[in-house]
């Protein structure tokens, strides 16, 4: 667990992540089909997915992130509301991917996402997150709450992951793996982020 990937991505635009390229081809390999993706945001990481032709539909809490998803042709469903307020309908998914939205949620927060998500999947499902990591810039500015999260300068509270908190919050819903990326934008230094992998299991 915990392997180093090396990657370069440019969040810049439109441009998915790469991210969400591994994790299209990651579900892509594991022939999932029916994709959920929460904090959808506007729309860059469905791309990859909807290139592998998987049916996608996102939750965002942003009317105003949705209008310029709609304005950059993302036409798949998106549900307008928080995560917290899952399920939005009476369906579950072959797998669910969410970028940088959980390390946003505090502990409540954090441990309810996961139980709605886990509880949207079919058996034998996949569920991945990537969060931001302790190894990133940002670990440690701005004012401390509890372990590992921080209200940041400019006013967003921050979660940073390491692998024994990966362990601790995931390893009740299939964890499967994590791991390393370094998120490089073009106008800014990398990011470090955790891509985190679970399986529910099958009954
Ligand atoms: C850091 S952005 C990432 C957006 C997108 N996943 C991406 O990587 O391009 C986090 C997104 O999650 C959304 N969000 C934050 N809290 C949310 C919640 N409780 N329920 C649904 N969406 C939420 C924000 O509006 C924002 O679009």
């Amino acid at each position: 667990m915990g392997k180093k990937f090396c990657g370069k991505t440019s969040n810049v635009g439109g441009k998915p992540s790469n991210t969400s390229v591994i994790v299209a081809n990651y579900f892509d390999e594991k022939n999932l089909k029916d994709i959920l993706i929460p904090g959808i945001g506007y729309g860059r990481n469905a791309k990859p997915f909807i290139q592998h032709n998987m049916e996608v539909t996102g939750i965002e809490i942003s009317q105003t992130a949705i209008n310029i998803a709609r304005e950059n042709k993302v036409n798949n469903k998106i549900y307008h509301g928080s995560v917290l307020d899952m399920p939005f309908e009476n369906k579950l998914y072959d797998g669910i991917a969410s970028f940088s939205l959980i390390h946003l949620l505090n502990e409540d927060e954090r441990k309810e996402f996961i139980d709605n998500c886990y509880n949207q999947l079919k058996p034998g499902g996949y569920m991945v997150f990537t969060a931001v990591s302790e190894k990133s810039p940002m670990y440690g500015k701005g004012t401390k709450f509890t372990e590992n999260y921080y209200e940041m300068p400019y006013g967003v509270k921050l979660f940073f992951y390491n692998s024994k908190l990966i362990e601790k919050q995931f390893g009740d819903y299939g964890l499967i793996d994590f791991v390393d990326i370094d998120e490089v934008n073009e106008d800014k230094p990398p990011i470090n982020v955790l891509m985190i992998k679970c399986q529910k299991v099958s009954r």
